[in-house]
C-alpha cells in the first residue's frame, strides 16, 4: 500500500540509474518505479527503456507509446513518490 512507498527526491532518482550495480528507477507522473526487473521484457528493447533510467520517463514514454498503460503494467514495481529536493530533509 501507499504506506510503504518511499519519498524520492530528484537527487535520489538520479542515483538509481541502473549503473554500478544499482537498480534502475524511473518516474512517471510523480510515481517512482523500479524498472530493473522489466528491462529484459520491454518489447521496445533494453536500450530504449534504459534511456529513462534515473529520470522522469514520461516524455519519452508518451512520444513512443501513449496507448501503453504503464500504471497497470508496472504496478508491482512501484517503489515511491517524487517529492521536492528540500522536502527530503528531515
Ligand atoms: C514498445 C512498455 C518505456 C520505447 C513497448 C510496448 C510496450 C512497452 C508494452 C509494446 C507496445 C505495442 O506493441 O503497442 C513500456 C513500459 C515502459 C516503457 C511499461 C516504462 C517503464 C519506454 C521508453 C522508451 C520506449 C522510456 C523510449 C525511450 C519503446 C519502443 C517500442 C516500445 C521504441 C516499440 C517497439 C517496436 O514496436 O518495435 N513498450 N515501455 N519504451 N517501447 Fe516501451
Amino acid at each position: 500500500g501507499v504506506d510503504r512507498l518511499q519519498r524520492v527526491t530528484p537527487t535520489m532518482l538520479k542515483h538509481f540509474n541502473g549503473r554500478k550495480g544499482r537498480p534502475a528507477w524511473s518516474s512517471y507522473q510523480g510515481k517512482v518505479y523500479n524498472i530493473t526487473p522489466y528491462i529484459p521484457f520491454h518489447p521496445g528493447g533494453e536500450g530504449e527503456l534504459k534511456r529513462a533510467a534515473g529520470k522522469d520517463g514520461g516524455k519519452l514514454f508518451m512520444e513512443v507509446h501513449p496507448w501503453v498503460n504503464w500504471d497497470n503494467m508496472l504496478n508491482e514495481c512501484l517503489v515511491g513518490i517524487m517529492i521536492g529536493e528540500n522536502e527530503g530533509v528531515e
